[in-house]
């Protein structure tokens, strides 16, 4: 009396469903975004993503020793200065939050993978990503500019750099500059399909990047468009790029699969600051199982084929893992 399949066999115990599951989550797969600040003796907990926090250099070590302990391989730092300009040339000065947070982290934890943030908008006072002349975002004088905030963060430390600007050839630029300065070792991971999102929002409370005029849409993508973002992913692929991203996640799980689909190399996503934010809202008012919640989207997203996960998750996701027996 079968007739039909009966696709309930295999779920009838947890070590039934632990042997057939498709997409296994770890420790290996996330990395950490850290915020780091100018000055000294700060740890203090951004309100729009809770339950992290910015540091100043000299409070790190903890923080990333903790991190790695958990088994979670790298960092991605952006820097908040404490002076901004025009060409956001704070973003490239060897004494800045990113350089020295960098250093600091180099000597507590040498083999946490520390990746850097490329790009100028903390640094800017109008908090656009490049160079403004007339009113607008002008690529070709903002590539030199990012080039150099790269090999700044090269000679830091940096074990890699994550241009995140959107600029046409920043690749390019970024990978000329680094051979030239002797960092033919350090690779880049390009935010190569970055939507202009909602979902940026508690990242420029934290960072302080809101733009002073206008928006991001004449150099991030629309949301609209998935054909494009793999003509931004070749574009990249083609210049150097190593690691190629899509951001944010959640809402373009349809990019990362085409983008598995289409590339060898390396798939990064970023999981952003209002996904996260979205879900740590939800919890606190006791509407939504965060830990649940959270779980199910960080595995959507390796589902849909990203082999790396950018997230404020990763801590709190690195310590359940382990203390499940990785049985998540
Ligand atoms: C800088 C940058 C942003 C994010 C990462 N790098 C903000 C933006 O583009 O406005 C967003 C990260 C997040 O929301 O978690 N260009």
């Amino acid at each position: 009396m079968a007739g039909y399949l009966r696709l309930r066999r295999l779920r009838r115990t947890d070590a039934m469903r632990r042997l057939v599951r498709e997409t296994r989550l770890a420790a290996d797969d996330l990395v950490q975004p850290l915020f780091v600040v100018e000055g000294r003796g700060i740890e203090q907990e951004i309100p729009s993503i809770p339950g992290i926090c910015r540091f100043s250099p000299d409070r790190l070590s903890r923080e990333v020793e903790e991190t790695a302990r958990l088994g979670i391989p790298a960092v991605l730092l952006f820097g908040i200065p404490s002076a901004k300009d025009e060409t956001g040339s704070a973003a490239y000065n060897d004494k800045g939050p990113v350089q020295q947070a960098i250093r600091a982290i180099k000597k507590a934890v040498p083999e946490l993978l520390v990746i850097t943030d490329v790009c100028l908008c903390e640094y800017t006072t109008h908090g656009h990503c490049g160079v403004i002349r007339g009113g607008e975002v002008v690529n070709d004088e903002t590539l030199p500019l990012l080039a150099r905030v790269a090999v700044s963060h090269a000679a830091a430390g940096a074990d890699m750099v994550a241009p995140s600007d959107m600029m046409d050839g920043r690749v390019a630029a970024i990978r000329q500059a680094l051979d030239d300065a002797g960092f033919s070792d350090i690779p880049i991971m390009s935010y190569a399909a970055k939507f202009a999102s909602a979902f940026y929002g508690p990242f420029r409370e934290a960072a302080n990047s809101v733009p002073a005029f206008g928006d991001r849409q004449s150099y991030q993508m629309q949301l609209t468009n998935a054909r494009e973002a793999m003509r931004e992913i070749a574009e990249d692929v083609l210049e150097g790029a190593d690691i190629v991203m899509v951001k944010p996640a959640l809402s373009y799980l349809d990019v990362i699969l085409s983008a598995r689909a289409s590339f060898d190399c390396p798939i990064a996503a970023y999981n952003v600051s209002g996904e996260y934010a979205m879900v740590k809202a939800a919890a606190a008012r006791g509407w939504i199982d965060g830990e649940r919640a959270s779980l199910e989207i960080l595995n959507s997203i390796k589902r849909a084929g990203a082999d790396i996960i950018i997230t404020y998750h990763a801590k709190e996701t690195a310590a359940r893992l382990y203390h499940e027996g990785r049985r998540l």
